[in-house]
Protein backbone atom coordinates (compact mmCIF):
# COMPACT_ATOMS: atom_id res chain seq x y z
CA UNK A 1 0.00 0.00 0.00
CA UNK A 2 2.99 2.48 0.87
CA UNK A 3 4.79 2.16 -2.19
CA UNK A 4 1.39 2.16 -4.40
CA UNK A 5 0.51 5.25 -2.57
CA UNK A 6 3.51 6.70 -2.96
CA UNK A 7 3.58 6.14 -6.43
CA UNK A 8 0.20 7.73 -7.10
CA UNK A 9 1.31 10.76 -5.07
CA UNK A 10 4.10 11.33 -7.56
CA UNK A 11 2.25 10.99 -10.65
CA UNK A 12 -0.36 13.42 -9.31
CA UNK A 13 1.83 15.91 -7.52
CA UNK A 14 5.32 15.37 -9.09
CA UNK A 15 6.76 14.54 -5.32
CA UNK A 16 7.49 12.20 -3.13
CA UNK A 17 4.74 12.78 -0.15
CA UNK A 18 5.39 12.19 4.04
CA UNK A 19 3.37 9.02 4.75
CA UNK A 20 0.96 8.71 7.37
CA UNK A 21 -0.83 5.33 8.89
CA UNK A 22 -3.89 5.08 11.27
CA UNK A 23 -5.48 1.28 11.54
CA UNK A 24 -9.37 0.35 12.10
CA UNK A 25 -10.27 -1.21 15.31
CA UNK A 26 -11.89 -4.20 16.93
CA UNK A 27 -13.42 -3.67 20.10
CA UNK A 28 -13.24 -6.82 22.20
CA UNK A 29 -16.32 -5.78 24.78
CA UNK A 30 -17.83 -2.98 26.10
CA UNK A 31 -20.59 -1.53 23.47
CA UNK A 32 -22.43 1.25 23.39
CA UNK A 33 -20.66 2.41 26.86
CA UNK A 34 -18.31 5.26 25.50
CA UNK A 35 -20.77 7.99 25.12
CA UNK A 36 -21.72 7.48 29.39
CA UNK A 37 -18.22 7.63 30.23
CA UNK A 38 -18.03 4.05 31.14
CA UNK A 39 -15.29 1.33 30.01
CA UNK A 40 -14.45 -0.42 26.47
CA UNK A 41 -11.71 -2.72 25.36
CA UNK A 42 -10.90 -2.00 21.76
CA UNK A 43 -7.30 -2.61 19.64
CA UNK A 44 -5.89 -1.37 16.70
CA UNK A 45 -5.74 -3.83 13.70
CA UNK A 46 -3.08 -4.09 11.10
CA UNK A 47 -5.62 -2.51 7.93
CA UNK A 48 -6.09 0.73 7.89
CA UNK A 49 -5.91 4.04 6.04
CA UNK A 50 -2.58 5.67 4.83
CA UNK A 51 -2.60 9.26 3.66
CA UNK A 52 0.62 10.60 1.85
CA UNK A 53 0.95 14.30 2.37
CA UNK A 54 2.57 17.48 0.98
CA UNK A 55 3.09 21.10 0.86
CA UNK A 56 2.02 23.15 -2.22
CA UNK A 57 2.77 26.71 -1.13
CA UNK A 58 -0.82 27.66 -1.86
CA UNK A 59 -4.10 28.10 -0.29
CA UNK A 60 -5.78 25.41 -1.61
CA UNK A 61 -5.82 21.62 -0.69
CA UNK A 62 -5.87 19.04 -3.40
CA UNK A 63 -6.89 15.73 -2.85
CA UNK A 64 -7.27 12.49 -4.65
CA UNK A 65 -9.38 9.00 -3.20
CA UNK A 66 -7.49 5.87 -4.49
CA UNK A 67 -10.83 4.20 -3.36
CA UNK A 68 -13.08 6.60 -4.99
CA UNK A 69 -10.50 7.62 -7.74
CA UNK A 70 -11.79 10.96 -7.31
CA UNK A 71 -10.07 14.53 -6.92
CA UNK A 72 -11.81 17.37 -4.81
CA UNK A 73 -10.29 20.37 -4.04
CA UNK A 74 -11.24 23.18 -1.46
CA UNK A 75 -9.81 26.61 -0.73
CA UNK A 76 -8.87 26.87 3.18
CA UNK A 77 -10.37 30.00 3.54
CA UNK A 78 -13.78 28.38 2.90
CA UNK A 79 -14.06 25.38 4.00
CA UNK A 80 -17.93 23.47 4.20
CA UNK A 81 -17.52 20.30 5.02
CA UNK A 82 -20.79 18.11 3.52
CA UNK A 83 -21.69 15.05 5.00
CA UNK A 84 -21.76 11.81 2.92
CA UNK A 85 -18.71 12.83 1.03
CA UNK A 86 -15.15 11.39 1.69
CA UNK A 87 -13.37 15.02 1.13
CA UNK A 88 -15.40 15.99 4.59
CA UNK A 89 -12.90 13.98 6.99
CA UNK A 90 -10.45 16.41 5.06
CA UNK A 91 -12.37 19.26 5.45
CA UNK A 92 -13.42 18.37 9.38
CA UNK A 93 -10.11 18.05 10.55
CA UNK A 94 -8.84 20.82 8.46
CA UNK A 95 -11.50 23.06 10.34
CA UNK A 96 -10.71 21.79 13.90
CA UNK A 97 -7.30 22.04 13.86
CA UNK A 98 -7.49 25.99 12.53
CA UNK A 99 -10.24 26.77 15.22
CA UNK A 100 -7.70 25.87 17.74
CA UNK A 101 -5.20 27.68 16.20
CA UNK A 102 -2.63 25.74 14.20
CA UNK A 103 -2.02 27.43 10.80
CA UNK A 104 -2.99 25.36 8.19
CA UNK A 105 -1.53 25.65 5.10
CA UNK A 106 -2.30 24.42 1.34
CA UNK A 107 -1.08 20.48 0.81
CA UNK A 108 -1.87 18.19 -1.80
CA UNK A 109 -3.10 14.78 -0.50
CA UNK A 110 -3.64 11.38 -1.61
CA UNK A 111 -5.78 8.60 0.33
CA UNK A 112 -5.99 4.72 -0.01
CA UNK A 113 -6.68 2.11 2.54
CA UNK A 114 -7.57 -1.92 3.12
CA UNK A 115 -10.42 -1.65 5.46
CA UNK A 116 -13.26 -3.53 4.10
CA UNK A 117 -16.23 -1.06 3.34
CA UNK A 118 -19.09 -1.20 5.67
CA UNK A 119 -16.92 -3.83 8.07
CA UNK A 120 -17.51 -2.01 11.05
CA UNK A 121 -13.82 -1.40 11.58
CA UNK A 122 -14.64 2.04 11.75
CA UNK A 123 -12.25 3.56 8.53
CA UNK A 124 -13.73 6.74 8.95
CA UNK A 125 -12.00 7.26 12.54
CA UNK A 126 -8.69 5.72 11.09
CA UNK A 127 -9.16 8.40 8.15
CA UNK A 128 -9.51 11.50 10.32
CA UNK A 129 -6.68 10.31 12.48
CA UNK A 130 -4.78 9.38 9.74
CA UNK A 131 -5.18 13.13 8.19
CA UNK A 132 -4.77 14.66 11.75
CA UNK A 133 -1.48 13.01 11.91
CA UNK A 134 -0.10 13.67 8.71
CA UNK A 135 -1.45 17.47 8.70
CA UNK A 136 0.30 17.56 12.27
CA UNK A 137 3.23 15.89 11.00
CA UNK A 138 3.77 18.24 7.74
CA UNK A 139 3.38 21.29 9.61
CA UNK A 140 5.63 20.06 12.76
CA UNK A 141 2.35 21.14 14.59
CA UNK A 142 3.42 18.16 17.28
CA UNK A 143 -0.63 18.14 18.11
CA UNK A 144 -0.84 15.66 21.08
CA UNK A 145 -2.43 12.45 20.11
CA UNK A 146 -5.11 13.01 22.56
CA UNK A 147 -6.47 16.51 20.59
CA UNK A 148 -6.08 14.56 17.30
CA UNK A 149 -8.72 11.86 18.54
CA UNK A 150 -10.63 14.68 19.89
CA UNK A 151 -10.21 16.08 16.93
CA UNK A 152 -11.95 13.44 14.96
CA UNK A 153 -14.87 12.73 17.34
CA UNK A 154 -15.72 16.40 16.72
CA UNK A 155 -15.99 16.19 13.29
CA UNK A 156 -17.83 13.30 13.29
CA UNK A 157 -20.39 15.01 15.51
CA UNK A 158 -20.49 17.95 13.18
CA UNK A 159 -19.66 16.94 9.86
CA UNK A 160 -21.27 13.74 9.54
CA UNK A 161 -23.80 13.76 11.91
CA UNK A 162 -23.20 10.83 14.37
CA UNK A 163 -22.72 11.26 17.88
CA UNK A 164 -20.23 9.14 18.89
CA UNK A 165 -18.21 7.93 21.57
CA UNK A 166 -14.42 8.55 21.79
CA UNK A 167 -13.29 4.91 21.57
CA UNK A 168 -12.76 4.66 17.53
CA UNK A 169 -10.36 7.51 17.10
CA UNK A 170 -8.65 6.41 20.57
CA UNK A 171 -7.81 2.91 19.63
CA UNK A 172 -7.02 4.37 16.38
CA UNK A 173 -3.96 6.61 18.01
CA UNK A 174 -3.25 4.72 20.46
CA UNK A 175 -3.01 0.89 19.52
CA UNK A 176 -0.56 -0.84 20.75
CA UNK A 177 0.60 -4.26 19.15
CA UNK A 178 -0.76 -7.39 20.80
CA UNK A 179 -2.72 -5.32 23.35
CA UNK A 180 -6.10 -4.24 24.12
CA UNK A 181 -6.77 -1.15 25.48
CA UNK A 182 -8.99 -1.09 28.89
CA UNK A 183 -10.04 2.37 28.19
CA UNK A 184 -11.79 4.45 30.27
CA UNK A 185 -13.91 7.34 28.70
CA UNK A 186 -14.57 9.54 31.40
CA UNK A 187 -10.36 10.48 31.80
CA UNK A 188 -10.09 9.23 28.51
CA UNK A 189 -6.76 6.84 29.80
CA UNK A 190 -5.82 3.65 29.03
CA UNK A 191 -4.23 0.56 30.43
CA UNK A 192 -3.31 -2.14 27.69
CA UNK A 193 -3.98 -5.53 28.07
CA UNK A 194 -1.90 -8.33 26.57
CA UNK A 195 -4.45 -10.21 24.12
CA UNK A 196 -2.70 -13.87 24.46
CA UNK A 197 -5.31 -15.88 23.28
CA UNK A 198 -3.54 -19.96 22.92
CA UNK A 199 -4.87 -21.78 20.60
CA UNK A 200 -7.31 -19.33 19.90
CA UNK A 201 -8.06 -16.70 17.23
CA UNK A 202 -10.43 -13.43 16.91
CA UNK A 203 -12.24 -14.09 13.47
CA UNK A 204 -14.57 -11.04 12.56
CA UNK A 205 -17.51 -12.24 9.93
CA UNK A 206 -18.37 -9.41 8.19
CA UNK A 207 -22.58 -9.74 7.74
CA UNK A 208 -22.22 -7.36 4.41
CA UNK A 209 -25.50 -5.31 5.50
CA UNK A 210 -25.91 -1.83 7.26
CA UNK A 211 -29.59 -1.07 7.92
CA UNK A 212 -30.14 2.57 6.70
CA UNK A 213 -31.26 3.98 10.10
CA UNK A 214 -28.27 2.57 11.63
CA UNK A 215 -26.97 6.43 12.27
CA UNK A 216 -30.42 7.90 13.46
CA UNK A 217 -30.73 4.80 15.75
CA UNK A 218 -27.43 4.93 17.43
CA UNK A 219 -28.38 8.93 18.06
CA UNK A 220 -31.68 7.90 19.41
CA UNK A 221 -30.01 5.26 22.08
CA UNK A 222 -27.52 7.76 23.35
CA UNK A 223 -30.68 10.13 23.89
CA UNK A 224 -32.16 7.32 25.59
CA UNK A 225 -29.51 6.85 28.16
CA UNK A 226 -29.51 10.51 28.65
CA UNK A 227 -32.87 10.72 29.27
CA UNK A 228 -32.53 8.32 31.92
CA UNK A 229 -29.87 9.75 33.71
CA UNK A 230 -31.86 12.84 33.99
CA UNK A 231 -34.54 10.66 35.34
CA UNK A 232 -32.36 8.94 37.70
CA UNK A 233 -30.47 12.14 39.37
CA UNK A 234 -33.39 12.89 41.35
CA UNK A 235 -33.00 9.71 43.08
CA UNK A 236 -29.41 9.29 42.71
CA UNK A 237 -27.87 13.17 42.54
CA UNK A 238 -24.36 12.02 42.25
CA UNK A 239 -24.80 10.49 39.02
CA UNK A 240 -23.28 12.11 35.71
CA UNK A 241 -23.60 9.10 33.45
CA UNK A 242 -25.26 5.58 33.54
CA UNK A 243 -21.35 4.44 34.37
CA UNK A 244 -22.17 5.90 37.68
CA UNK A 245 -24.16 3.02 38.92
CA UNK A 246 -23.60 -0.39 39.80
CA UNK A 247 -25.44 -3.75 39.24
CA UNK A 248 -26.61 -4.14 42.54
CA UNK A 249 -28.55 -0.95 41.80
CA UNK A 250 -30.29 -2.24 39.16
CA UNK A 251 -33.30 -3.15 41.17
CA UNK A 252 -33.63 0.53 41.99
CA UNK A 253 -33.35 1.46 38.97
CA UNK A 254 -35.65 -0.52 37.49
CA UNK A 255 -38.44 1.16 39.76
CA UNK A 256 -37.60 4.36 38.61
CA UNK A 257 -37.29 4.00 35.18
CA UNK A 258 -40.04 3.26 32.59
CA UNK A 259 -40.15 0.38 30.82
CA UNK A 260 -39.19 1.71 27.65
CA UNK A 261 -35.99 3.22 29.01
CA UNK A 262 -34.94 0.70 31.63
CA UNK A 263 -33.72 -2.49 29.39
CA UNK A 264 -31.25 0.20 27.92
CA UNK A 265 -29.80 1.56 31.24
CA UNK A 266 -29.48 -2.05 32.44
CA UNK A 267 -27.34 -2.74 29.23
CA UNK A 268 -25.05 0.10 29.83
CA UNK A 269 -24.64 -0.80 33.36
CA UNK A 270 -24.28 -4.24 32.91
CA UNK A 271 -22.05 -3.86 29.97
CA UNK A 272 -19.27 -2.06 32.01
CA UNK A 273 -18.89 -4.75 34.71
CA UNK A 274 -18.66 -7.10 31.92
CA UNK A 275 -15.44 -5.31 30.48
CA UNK A 276 -13.56 -5.15 34.03
CA UNK A 277 -14.52 -9.34 34.17
CA UNK A 278 -13.59 -9.62 30.47
CA UNK A 279 -10.15 -8.02 30.78
CA UNK A 280 -9.46 -9.88 34.03
CA UNK A 281 -10.31 -13.50 32.56
CA UNK A 282 -8.03 -12.55 29.46
CA UNK A 283 -5.59 -11.77 32.56
CA UNK A 284 -5.51 -14.81 33.78
CA UNK A 285 -6.26 -16.59 30.51
CA UNK A 286 -9.35 -18.12 31.40
CA UNK A 287 -10.84 -18.26 27.50
CA UNK A 288 -13.90 -19.40 28.60
CA UNK A 289 -15.33 -17.46 30.90
CA UNK A 290 -14.14 -14.74 28.55
CA UNK A 291 -15.98 -16.26 25.61
CA UNK A 292 -19.19 -16.21 28.42
CA UNK A 293 -18.88 -12.76 28.59
CA UNK A 294 -19.07 -11.95 24.95
CA UNK A 295 -21.89 -14.48 24.92
CA UNK A 296 -23.67 -12.31 27.13
CA UNK A 297 -22.91 -9.00 25.74
CA UNK A 298 -24.57 -10.06 22.23
CA UNK A 299 -27.79 -10.79 24.50
CA UNK A 300 -27.21 -7.76 25.95
CA UNK A 301 -27.19 -5.66 22.87
CA UNK A 302 -29.79 -7.67 20.73
CA UNK A 303 -32.47 -7.89 23.80
CA UNK A 304 -32.05 -5.00 26.07
CA UNK A 305 -29.86 -2.16 24.21
CA UNK A 306 -31.91 -3.11 20.58
CA UNK A 307 -28.90 -2.82 18.00
CA UNK A 308 -28.87 -5.85 16.70
CA UNK A 309 -30.77 -6.95 13.53
CA UNK A 310 -31.46 -10.64 12.10
CA UNK A 311 -28.21 -10.82 10.53
CA UNK A 312 -26.27 -10.44 13.27
CA UNK A 313 -28.38 -12.57 15.68
CA UNK A 314 -28.10 -15.13 12.97
CA UNK A 315 -24.05 -14.95 13.14
CA UNK A 316 -23.77 -14.94 16.67
CA UNK A 317 -26.39 -17.95 17.18
CA UNK A 318 -24.71 -19.70 14.98
CA UNK A 319 -21.19 -18.92 15.88
CA UNK A 320 -21.98 -19.64 19.76
CA UNK A 321 -23.39 -22.61 18.68
CA UNK A 322 -20.10 -24.45 17.53
CA UNK A 323 -17.95 -26.42 20.61
CA UNK A 324 -15.05 -25.10 18.72
CA UNK A 325 -16.11 -21.12 19.46
CA UNK A 326 -15.84 -19.89 23.01
CA UNK A 327 -17.82 -16.80 22.47
CA UNK A 328 -19.38 -14.35 19.54
CA UNK A 329 -20.83 -11.17 19.24
CA UNK A 330 -21.78 -8.41 17.78
CA UNK A 331 -19.41 -5.61 17.26
CA UNK A 332 -19.38 -1.70 16.84
CA UNK A 333 -22.46 0.05 16.81
CA UNK A 334 -25.13 -2.52 15.57
CA UNK A 335 -27.37 -2.79 12.90
CA UNK A 336 -25.03 -4.35 10.45
CA UNK A 337 -21.50 -4.43 10.70
CA UNK A 338 -19.41 -7.93 12.02
CA UNK A 339 -19.54 -10.18 14.55
CA UNK A 340 -16.51 -10.89 16.20
CA UNK A 341 -15.64 -14.42 17.48
CA UNK A 342 -12.76 -16.42 19.36
CA UNK A 343 -12.64 -19.48 17.53
CA UNK A 344 -10.11 -22.24 17.76
CA UNK A 345 -7.39 -21.64 15.50
CA UNK A 346 -7.07 -25.37 14.06
CA UNK A 347 -10.92 -25.03 13.34
CA UNK A 348 -10.54 -21.70 11.50
CA UNK A 349 -11.31 -23.01 7.91
CA UNK A 350 -14.37 -25.25 9.36
CA UNK A 351 -15.75 -22.29 11.18
CA UNK A 352 -15.84 -20.39 7.54
CA UNK A 353 -17.29 -23.06 5.81
CA UNK A 354 -20.17 -23.94 8.41
CA UNK A 355 -21.11 -20.06 8.86
CA UNK A 356 -20.60 -19.53 4.96
CA UNK A 357 -22.64 -22.33 4.49
CA UNK A 358 -25.49 -20.91 6.54
CA UNK A 359 -25.94 -17.81 6.31
CA UNK A 360 -25.93 -17.96 2.54
CA UNK A 361 -29.27 -20.35 2.99
CA UNK A 362 -30.78 -17.71 5.82
CA UNK A 363 -29.72 -14.48 3.77
CA UNK A 364 -28.66 -15.15 0.50
CA UNK A 365 -25.71 -12.88 0.96
CA UNK A 366 -21.81 -14.26 1.34
CA UNK A 367 -20.16 -12.91 4.49
CA UNK A 368 -16.77 -11.84 4.89
CA UNK A 369 -14.23 -13.41 6.96
CA UNK A 370 -11.43 -11.29 8.54
CA UNK A 371 -8.68 -12.63 10.92
CA UNK A 372 -7.90 -10.20 13.23
CA UNK A 373 -4.16 -9.41 13.88
CA UNK A 374 -3.62 -6.53 17.18
CA UNK A 375 -1.27 -3.71 15.70
CA UNK A 376 0.56 -0.47 16.45
CA UNK A 377 -2.23 2.84 16.74
CA UNK A 378 -1.29 5.70 14.25
CA UNK A 379 2.56 6.64 13.11
CA UNK A 380 4.20 8.40 10.76
CA UNK A 381 5.47 5.83 8.37
C1 LIG B 1 -19.61 3.22 17.12
C2 LIG B 1 -19.19 4.54 17.76
C3 LIG B 1 -18.43 4.29 19.07
C4 LIG B 1 -19.18 3.36 20.00
C5 LIG B 1 -19.66 2.12 19.25
C6 LIG B 1 -20.54 1.26 20.08
O1 LIG B 1 -18.50 2.49 16.69
O2 LIG B 1 -18.38 5.27 16.87
O3 LIG B 1 -18.15 5.51 19.69
O4 LIG B 1 -20.23 4.01 20.62
O5 LIG B 1 -20.35 2.45 18.06
O6 LIG B 1 -19.85 0.73 21.14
Amino acid sequence: MLTQLTKTFQSYFATTPLVAFAPGRINLIGEHTDYQEGFVFPAAVSQGIWVGIQKNGLTVCRLHSMDFEQEFSFELDFISPKNGHWATYVMGMCALMKQSGYEVNGFDMVIGGNIPVGSGLSSSAALSVAIGTAISGLFEFQIPKKNIVLYAQKSEHLYAGVKCGIMDPYASAFGAKGKALLLDCRSNTHQEISVNLGEYSLMLVNSKVKHSLADSAYNKRREACEESVRILQAEFPQIHTLRDLKNSELEKVEKLLPPTLFPKAKHVITECNRVHDAAGALQTGDLKSFGKLLNASHQSLSIDFEVSCPELDFLAEKAQSLEFVLGSRMMGGGFGGCTINLVKTSELEQFQFIINSSYQQAFQKTPEFILVEIDEGARIL
